[in-house]
């Protein structure tokens, strides 16, 4: 896709849990344009395949991409909102099932096309954040402005368990999470990609709000440079 494409594109890639849906959301918030997030349609085709049968041996990528068929992605305020069977999926897309086999799911080529796909369109309708594992390489390479967002792997899991149990985790809890979170990355190494004109931002020692303000100062930048 060429720059003129697409008006205005942030892509925030980084591995997982590293919080880029987070702050793609709120840098999106800041500077009064959209958020697309790629992980939620791989998650979501996931959803939607296990719908069908829970023995991901005879995932094919024709039956992903045929279950995928169901999951939609329009517009809803700023974001662009998931959805299968026309209900918004929360926090079905974070169920263990689902965080086991995306990674399976993500390998097929044709359902990455999909998703590349349904991304392109979302930038068409506007300025856009976008986040994932090859945002600015893969599917946006003309974009603007490239994030690679890292953090320990023991940060990452510390974050991602105050997220999902809402109290302060226990110090064996942060160890089985950074194990699965280390695991996660191995199966998904071919899809992380950093681009070479990636600014990358170590959040390991940051607050949310930090890594949100250094992201929308280049995002100001760049688009005053354009
Ligand atoms: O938020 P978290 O880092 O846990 O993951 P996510 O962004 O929701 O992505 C879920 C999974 O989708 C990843 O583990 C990858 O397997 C896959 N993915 C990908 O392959 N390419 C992307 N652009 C985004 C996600």
């Amino acid at each position: 896709m060429s720059a003129a494409e697409h008006e205005f594109v942030i892509a925030i890639d980084g591995p997982a849990a590293s919080g880029k849906s987070s702050t793609a959301k709120r840098v999106a918030e800041r500077l009064g344009i959209h958020h697309a997030d790629s992980g939620a349609l791989y998650r979501a085709a996931t959803v939607a395949r296990l719908t069908l049968d829970g023995a991901p041996e005879q995932w094919t990528p024709e039956s992903v991409l045929s279950a995928a068929e169901r999951v939609t992605m329009p517009r809803h305020d700023a974001s662009f909102e998931v959805r299968l069977d026309d209900s918004p999926l929360g926090r079905e897309l974070h169920e263990a099932a689902v965080t086991m086999l995306v990674s399976l799911v993500a390998k097929m080529q044709p359902v990455r096309s999909w998703v590349n796909g349904q991304m392109r369109r979302c930038a068409r309708e506007g300025a856009i954040v976008v986040d994932g594992r090859d945002m600015g390489t893969a599917v946006f390479p003309a974009a603007q402005l490239k994030i690679f967002l890292v953090a320990s792997p023991r940060e990452r899991a510390r974050r991602r368990l105050l997220q999902r149990l809402d109290r302060t985790p226990l110090d064996e809890e942060i160890a089985a999470e950074t194990e699965a979170l280390t695991q996660r990355d191995a199966k998904d190494a071919a899809q992380i990609q950093q681009a070479p004109d990636a600014v990358v931002i170590d959040t390991t020692h940051l607050t949310q709000e930090e890594q949100v303000e250094r992201i929308v100062e280049m995002a100001v930048r760049a688009r005053v440079s354009r």
